[in-house]
C-alpha cells in the first residue's frame, strides 16, 4: 500500500488524476474502472483540462463503471451514467461504446449483473480502478454485511448510504432504495486500485479502511491485501490513521 497524504481536496484530485493520466499514457488501451459521488468529481474535472490541453486521449480507453441505480434510467438526472456524462465523457475523446456502466432499468437484474462480470472478466478486468468510500466503509454499493459478495449484484442500499446520497435528490423518497454494483471480486482483480477519501466525514471510514480488521463489516477493508493499492488522502480524511501507516509507503 501507498498513501499520498495532500493538504486539501483541491490537491488530492491533482494527484489522482495525475495517477490516472500516467496509466493512460503508459497504456493507452487502458481499462479504467470509474466511480461516482462527490469525491472523484474534481479528479474527472483535472482529467478533462489534460485532455483539453492535449497532455492525454481517451480515444482507446475503455471504462467500466463501479454501479448503478437500479429503477431509474440512464437519461435521469441522477443516474450515475448521466454523471460520468456530465462529468467527464462528454468533455473528452472517449467513444461512448467504450463506456460501460450497468444498467439501470434491466429487464432481467439478476442476467445484467451476470453479463456485467463475464464482460469485465473477457477485457481482463480494470488496469486501474478509481475507489471512494462510503462513510459506512461501503466501496462502489457493496454495503457493510455478513460476507464479502465477489460478483456484480443487486444491492438493497444501507439507510446511511440512502441519506448519504438523499442530498442529491429532491427528497428522501426519491433516493432508489436498491443498486446494482460490481463485486469484491471485480475490484480486487483489478490491477492498481486507487483509493480516495476527502474530508473529516471520511476519517473513520478511511482508518477502518486501512488499519482495522479485515471484515464484509467494513467493505473497504478488504483492500488492505490488494498488492497494488494506492490510497489518495486530504489531511482531513488521513486525519484517523496513524503516522506509521502513512509512512508505510
Ligand atoms: C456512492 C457511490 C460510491 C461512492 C460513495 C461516496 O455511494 N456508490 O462509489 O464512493 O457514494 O460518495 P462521496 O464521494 O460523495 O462521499
Amino acid at each position: 500500500m501507498r498513501i499520498y497524504e495532500e493538504k486539501n481536496y483541491e490537491n488530492l484530485s491533482l494527484r489522482a488524476a495525475g495517477l490516472m493520466a500516467a496509466e493512460i499514457i503508459k497504456k493507452p488501451e487502458c481499462v479504467l474502472g470509474l466511480a461516482t459521488g462527490s469525491t472523484p468529481i474534481g479528479t474527472y474535472e483535472e482529467l478533462c483540462r489534460k485532455y483539453q490541453a492535449g497532455i492525454i486521449s481517451f480515444r482507446q480507453v475503455t471504462t467500466i463503471n463501479l454501479d448503478e441505480y437500479l429503477g431509474i434510467p440512464s437519461e435521469h438526472s441522477q443516474s450515475y451514467r448521466h454523471f460520468m456524462e456530465k462529468h467527464l465523457f462528454s468533455h473528452i475523446d472517449i467513444k461512448r461504446e467504450n463506456t460501460f456502466v450497468p444498467d439501470g432499468l434491466p429487464t432481467d437484474a439478476e442476467w445484467e449483473c451476470t453479463a456485467y462480470d463475464a464482460f469485465i472478466q473477457s477485457i481482463g478486468y480494470a488496469d486501474l480502478q478509481l475507489l471512494g468510500i462510503g462513510r459506512n466503509g461501503h466501496i462502489g454499493f457493496n454495503e457493510p454485511g455478513l460476507s464479502f459478495i465477489k460478483e456484480t449484484h443487486v444491492v438493497d442500499l444501507a439507510e446511511d448510504t440512502v441519506l448519504a446520497n438523499s442530498r442529491f435528490f429532491e427528497c428522501l423518497d426519491q433516493v432508489p432504495r436498491q443498486a446494482i454494483t460490481m463485486g469484491i471480486g471485480a475490484i480486487m482483480a483489478a490491477k492498481r486500485v486507487l483509493l480516495i477519501a476527502s474530508g473529516e466525514e471520511k476519517a473513520e471510514a478511511l482508518h477502518a479502511a486501512l488499519c482495522g480488521p479485515i471484515t464484509p463489516a467494513c467493505p473497504a477493508s478488504i483492500l488492505q491485501v490488494h498488492p497494488d493499492l494506492v490510497v489518495v488522502g486530504d489531511e482531513a480524511g488521513l486525519s484517523k490513521v496513524p503516522e506509521e501507516v502513512k509512512r508505510c509507503r
